[in-house]
């Protein structure tokens, strides 16, 4: 059965070509080609006015690099828009080393939306005027720099994706739910029963369910103590029944 209205990323980048790129294969591309979701990757240089097609200019003020121009890229913003149900108004997007960084929250929640438009920064930087007047809201998937804002929408898109009904199918894991409660996931094993001399801790193969489960919890308590201190002091303080992801890895 095809679906209507799948969930939909429209992404702004000057190389529409890097798309759909990883997305193509494994969950996400299988999703794609089935038609659980799609992805429409517009040229921001086609909203270029001028005869050298020119998209950015040099920073007022001085500097180093480029800035994208506020005009050329609020028209590939209002041509991307044009004919959208405005009863759906889509999340804006803008990826971006200064963003609020990427939670699985924040995932789950552009999961349910209306799908993304999601502007790809470039050169040094994007003129304010179109961030505040479009209401693009900044994201960030790391505090390091990449070359563009193309892989860290991928990241983005392939993080909802996979969360999209059917897309997963029976490989759905609760990783996000434990993500969603504030802890790393605990280690996994799986045959041969012996690797270079280790075995699988013994814990695992006893068949006692509810020892397996204790013991993956204080696993993943040591992991984020060790690890992400900052998630666990927001965790709440009960182990199951709590559906609802909440917003404890919320920046
Ligand atoms: N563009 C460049 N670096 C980025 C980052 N860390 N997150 C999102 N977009 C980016």
């Amino acid at each position: 059965m095809t679906n209507p209205s799948p969930w939909r990323a429209t992404v702004l980048t000057l190389f529409p070509e890097m798309f759909p790129g990883p997305l193509g294969v494994s969950l996400a591309g299988r999703g794609l080609a089935s038609g659980l979701w799609e992805l429409e990757a517009r040229d921001i240089r086609a909203s270029a006015t001028d005869r050298h097609r020119s998209v950015d200019d040099t920073p007022a003020g001085g500097g180093p690099g480029m800035v994208l121009r506020a005009d050329v890229l609020a028209a590939a913003i209002d041509a991307a828009e044009i004919g959208q149900d405005l009863s759906k108004r889509r999340p804006r997007l803008l990826m971006s080393p200064r963003g609020r960084p990427l939670t699985q929250a924040r995932v789950v929640e552009l999961a349910q939306a209306p799908g993304p438009l999601i502007v790809c920064g470039r050169f040094e930087g994007v003129d304010q005027r179109v961030i505040d007047q479009r209401g693009l809201e900044e994201v960030s998937i790391g505090d390091y720099v990449l070359s563009g804002g193309e892989i860290a929408a991928m990241a983005l898109i392939d993080a909802c994706v996979r969360l999209l009904p059917g897309v997963m199918g029976k490989e759905a894991s609760g990783t996000e739910e434990s993500f969603s409660e504030g802890l790393l996931e605990y280690p996994q094993y799986t045959r041969p029963q012996l690797f270079e001399g280790v075995p699988i801790p013994q814990i695992l193969t006893s068949g006692d369910h509810a020892k397996v489960a204790a013991w993956r919890r204080a696993e993943s308590e040591a992991l984020t103590a060790a690890r992400r201190p900052d998630l666990r002091t927001k965790a709440p303080n009960q182990t199951s029944g709590q559906k609802t992801p909440k917003s404890t890895t919320d920046g």
